[in-house]
C-alpha cells in the first residue's frame, strides 16, 4: 500500500468520446485509471454524435467510479477533492462528469476542482515526468484545438498561435473518412504511413513562411480530397499509404518548424507535447531531430495518457486543490474554455 500523506484526488473525465475516471496519490502518482472507450459506438457514424456521447457517459459514469475506487483500495471517505473537466468539450457530455462531482463534493462535503481539459493535457507531462518545469513551449493537439502556447511558470500561460480552421486530429479524422480508413482517423494514417513515402505527393505547407505561430489545415484537407478524386477520374492508381504518409508529413512539416521556431523565439530548453495527435509517431521523431541539435528537450507522454484520460485531471486538481484553487458547486461546464481561463475560480 502506498504512503498516502498527499492526499487522494478523484479525477472525471467526460468531455467527449471517454468516460474515464482515476484516482491519483498527490500529483504525480495514479492508483488507478480506468477508460471506457465509445469509440465502436460512434465509428459507424464516421465521428463523435453529441446525444449519443451523453447518454453513454450517464450508462458508464458510476461504474466507472466505482472501479478507480476499489482499484485504488480507496474509500470514499479517504478523498480530500473531486477533480472533474469543466470545458473545452461536448456540453451535454460535460455535463454529466460535472454534475456527477458536484454531487460527490457535495455529500462527501469535500473540494470541486474544476479543471480546463486542454490545461491538463498539458499537464499529464508533469505527472509523467515530476522533473519536468516550466518555463517551456506546449504544443497542444487534439480533436478539437491547434494551440501553441508560452508557458513561463506554472498554470501560465501565453498563446503563441492556433489553427485558423480545422484542428490537427479534425483533418486527419477528415482525410481517414474520406480515404475509407474508418474512426478515429489520426492512428490509421500514423500506422499506414509508416509504408508509405512522404514525398510521393507534394501536398502544401500552408502557413510555412508566413512569419505567424498560426496554422491551416483545411486547404490542405481538399488538396488531399481533389488529388484523390482526380486521380481515381484518370484511372490512375493510388497507394493509399503514400497519400497518408504525404498528408502526415505536410502537417507535421509545418508544426515542427513552428514549434522549433516557438521554442528558439521564446528561449526556452524545454517543448511539451500534449493532447490526442501528440501521439502522432511521425512528428514524435521529426520534432526530436529538429530539437536535437539546439540542446532542447522534448517531453511527450505515453499514449494512455495523450488520449483522453482521468489521471491527468486527478493531477492538475491535485495542484489546484494545493493552490487554493477550488469552485463553488454552482460553476457551470464550459463548451469553450480558452487556457487563459484555466483558473476555475468563478
Ligand atoms: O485529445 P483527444 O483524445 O480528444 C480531444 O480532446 O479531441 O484527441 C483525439 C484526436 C483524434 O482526432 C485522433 O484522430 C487524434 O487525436 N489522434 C492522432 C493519433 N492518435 C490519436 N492523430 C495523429 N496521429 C496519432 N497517432
Ligand atoms: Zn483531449
Amino acid at each position: 500500500m502506498s504512503d498516502r500523506r498527499d492526499g487522494l484526488i478523484l479525477g472525471i473525465e467526460t468531455s467527449c468520446d471517454e468516460t474515464s475516471t482515476a484516482v491519483v496519490n498527490g500529483e504525480d502518482e495514479v492508483l488507478s485509471l480506468i477508460i471506457s472507450s465509445q469509440v465502436d459506438l460512434h465509428a459507424s457514424y464516421g465521428g463523435v454524435v453529441p446525444e449519443l456521447a451523453s447518454r453513454a457517459h450517464l450508462e458508464a459514469l458510476l461504474p466507472a467510479i466505482e472501479e478507480a475506487m476499489r482499484r485504488a483500495g480507496a474509500g470514499y471517505g479517504d478523498l480530500r477533492g473531486v477533480a472533474v473537466t469543466r470545458g473545452p468539450g461536448l456540453i451535454g457530455a460535460l455535463l454529466v462528469g460535472l454534475t456527477a462531482a458536484k454531487a460527490m463534493a457535495f455529500v462527501l462535503d469535500i473540494p470541486l476542482l474544476a479543471v480546463n481539459h486542454l490545461e491538463a493535457h498539458i499537464y499529464a507531462n508533469f505527472l509523467q515526468f515530476p522533473e519536468l518545469e516550466p518555463p517551456l513551449v506546449a504544443f497542444v493537439v487534439s480533436g478539437g484545438h491547434t494551440l501553441l502556447v508560452h508557458m513561463p511558470a506554472h498554470r501560465t500561460y501565453s498563446g503563441l498561435g492556433e489553427t485558423v480552421d480545422d484542428a490537427a486530429g479534425e483533418a486527419y479524422d477528415k482525410v481517414a473518412r474520406f480515404l475509407g480508413l474508418g474512426y478515429p482517423g489520426g492512428p490509421v494514417i500514423d500506422r499506414l504511413s509508416r509504408r508509405g513515402d512522404p514525398e510521393a505527393v507534394a501536398f502544401p505547407r500552408a502557413m510555412l513562411r508566413d512569419g505567424s505561430f498560426n496554422f491551416s489545415l483545411s486547404g490542405l484537407k481538399t488538396a488531399v480530397i481533389n488529388y484523390v478524386r482526380k486521380s481515381r477520374e484518370r484511372g490512375e492508381e493510388i497507394r493509399v499509404e503514400d497519400i497518408a504518409a504525404s498528408f502526415q508529413a505536410a502537417v507535421v512539416d509545418v508544426q515542427v518548424d513552428k514549434i522549433t521556431r516557438a521554442a528558439r523565439d521564446m528561449e526556452v530548453s524545454r517543448v511539451v507535447l500534449a493532447g490526442g495527435v501528440a501521439a502522432n509517431t511521425y512528428l514524435r521523431e521529426k520534432l526530436e531531430e529538429a530539437l536535437e541539435g539546439k540542446g532542447i528537450k522534448l517531453y511527450y507522454p505515453t499514449l494512455d495518457l495523450c488520449a483522453d484520460n482521468a489521471a491527468m485531471i486527478a493531477s492538475l486538481g491535485w495542484r489546484m486543490l494545493r493552490d487554493g484553487d477550488t469552485s463553488s458547486l454552482d460553476i457551470d461546464a464550459a463548451a469553450v474554455l480558452p487556457l487563459s481561463q484555466g483558473r476555475a475560480s468563478s
